[in-house]
C-alpha cells in the first residue's frame, strides 16, 4: 500500500482526548474516578432551545440550507454579536459551519500557503497547532508564563514576525489559561498585526464566560483598520451548552467570507437544519440562562482556585473567564511520586490518574509542560471531592 499523505501522518491525537478516554475507561470498569477534563458546560441546553429544534423539524425545516448557512441565522449572530460585544457586520460577513472548530479550521485553510507562518502564543488549545499544520503552515509558537499572565507582549509578538508570517492567532478569555486581554493589551498587539499586515484570527468562543464584573473585548471593535485584519470566530456551544449541536460563525471581511464559503460547500456544507434553527432560538431567545450558567462558573472558579491555593506544592493563578484553571507543578517536576519520577505534566497526570483516581489533563500539548489544566465545568461538590483527593494524593505519596 502507498503512504498516507505527509500531513496526514503528523497529524497528533489530541491530548486531552488521550486522559478522558482512560478516564472513560476506568469509569467503565467501575472505578470510583472523578474527571476534570471537560472542555463543556454540564449543563443541559436551555429548553426553549430544544424546544424551537423539535419544532423546527415538525415544520418540515429538514433540508439544505445555503452552504454558508441560513440567513435567518446569520441575522441572529448579527444581532446577537453587536448587543453582546459591539462588533457591528452585515450577513454578507457571516459564515455558519459547524462549530468554532470547523470556522478555524477553514479560516487556516483559507489563509495559508504551504511554510505561511502563524503566531500561536503559548499556552494555547491543543487544536491550534494542528489544524495549522493540517492547513500546511507552521505554528510558530511564542510563549508566555505565569509571571505575565500567560499574555503575550507586542515586544514578542513583533520579534516572532518574519516574512512568511500570515497571522496570529488569538483566544481571549483563553483555553487554557482562563486571561483574557485588555482593551489596551489587544490594541497595543494589534497595532503591530496591523503594521505588519497580517491577519488576525480571534477566537472568542468563550465571550460570555467572564468573572469579577469585567467584560470581554473583541479585537473587531478597536478600529476599522484592525476590524479589516480581523476573522472573529464565535459559537453557541459554550454560551448555550450547545456543544453537540455543533453550529459556529466567522464574522470577516465579505470577500474573505465568500472564499470561505466555497470550501464548506464543496466539503461538509452547513450544519444540520433544526440545529441552526435551535441557535436562532438561542441567540434571539430570552438570555437569562447564560447568566445564570455564567454566575455558577463563577462561583466553581471561587471555589477551585481557593482550595487549590490552599494544598502545599501546587498553586494556580485566578483567572478571568473560560472554564478552566492551570495548576503549576514546577514544585513537582523531578520528584518521585508513587515510584515514578515526575518530569511533566503527562507523568503526573498518569500517576495521578492512576493513584488518585483524579483525571486531569497535562498541558504538554499546550506548550506548557509544567502545568495540568481542570476544567471547573462540574458541580462544587465534585470539586471538593476531586480537590480533597489531589490534596490526599499529594501528602501520602
Ligand atoms: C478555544 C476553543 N476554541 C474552539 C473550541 C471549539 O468550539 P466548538 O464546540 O464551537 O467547535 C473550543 C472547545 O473546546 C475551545 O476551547
Amino acid at each position: 500500500m502507498k503512504p498516507i499523505s505527509q500531513i496526514a501522518s503528523h497529524v497528533h491525537a489530541s491530548t486531552t482526548l488521550a486522559i478522558d478516554s482512560m478516564y472513560k475507561k476506568m469509569k467503565a470498569d467501575g472505578l470510583d474516578v472523578i474527571g476534570f477534563g471537560a472542555g463543556e458546560p454540564d449543563f443541559n441546553t436551555p429548553a426553549n432551545i430544544i424546544e424551537a429544534a423539535e419544532r423546527a423539524m415538525r415544520e418540515g425545516k429538514t433540508k439544505y440550507t445555503p452552504a454558508s448557512g441560513l440567513l435567518e441565522l446569520k441575522a441572529a449572530v448579527c444581532d446577537r454579536m453587536y448587543e453582546d460585544i459591539g462588533v457591528s457586520y452585515n450577513t454578507n460577513q457571516v459564515l455558519i459551519a459547524s462549530g468554532a472548530k470547523h470556522n478555524l479550521f477553514i479560516a487556516f485553510s483559507v489563509l495559508l500557503d504551504p511554510g505561511d507562518e502563524v503566531i500561536l502564543p503559548a499556552p494555547f488549545w491543543v487544536s491550534y497547532a494542528e489544524m495549522i499544520a493540517m492547513c500546511g503552515g507552521v505554528p510558530v509558537i511564542v510563549k508566555a508564563g505565569e509571571d505575565q499572565n500567560f499574555k503575550i507582549t507586542p515586544e514578542q509578538l513583533e520579534a516572532a514576525i518574519t516574512p512568511k508570517t500570515k497571522c496570529l492567532c488569538l483566544n481571549t478569555p483563553s483555553n487554557p489559561t482562563g486571561m483574557i486581554y485588555s482593551k489596551e493589551e489587544l490594541l497595543a498587539l494589534a497595532e503591530v498585526c496591523v503594521k505588519h499586515d497580517l491577519y488576525i484570527i480571534s477566537d472568542e468562543i468563550y465571550y460570555s464566560l467572564v468573572y469579577d464584573g469585567k467584560k470581554a473585548v473583541s479585537v473587531s471593535t478597536l478600529d476599522d483598520e484592525i476590524r479589516q485584519h480581523t476573522i472573529l470566530i464565535n459559537g453557541v456551544s459554550k454560551t448555550y451548552a450547545m456543544t453537540g449541536w455543533r453550529v459556529g460563525y466567522t464574522m470577516a471581511e465579505e470577500s474573505l467570507i465568500k472564499v470561505m464559503g466555497n470550501f464548506v460547500s464543496h466539503s461538509t456544507g452547513a450544519p444540520a437544519t433544526f440545529a441552526q434553527w435551535g441557535a436562532v432560538e438561542a441567540l434571539r431567545g430570552p438570555q437569562d440562562q447564560v447568566e445564570v450558567m455564567r454566575q455558577a462558573f463563577e462561583r466553581r472558579r471561587n471555589l477551585i482556585v481557593d482550595r487549590v491555593n490552599a494544598v502545599p506544592d501546587i498553586s494556580c493563578l485566578k483567572p478571568e473567564g473560560a472554564f478552566y484553571i492551570m495548576i503549576n507543578l514546577q514544585k513537582l517536576i523531578g520528584k518521585e511520586l508513587y515510584g515514578v519520577k515526575i518530569n511533566d505534566s503527562d507523568d503526573f497526570a498518569n500517576v495521578l490518574l492512576n493513584h488518585g483516581h483524579v483525571a486531569v489533563v497535562p498541558c504538554t500539548g499546550f506548550a506548557a509542560p509544567e502545568f495540568v489544566r481542570l476544567s471547573y465545568a462540574t458541580s462544587e461538590q465534585i470539586i471538593n471531592e476531586g480537590i480533597d483527593r489531589i490534596a490526599n494524593f499529594l501528602k501520602n505519596a
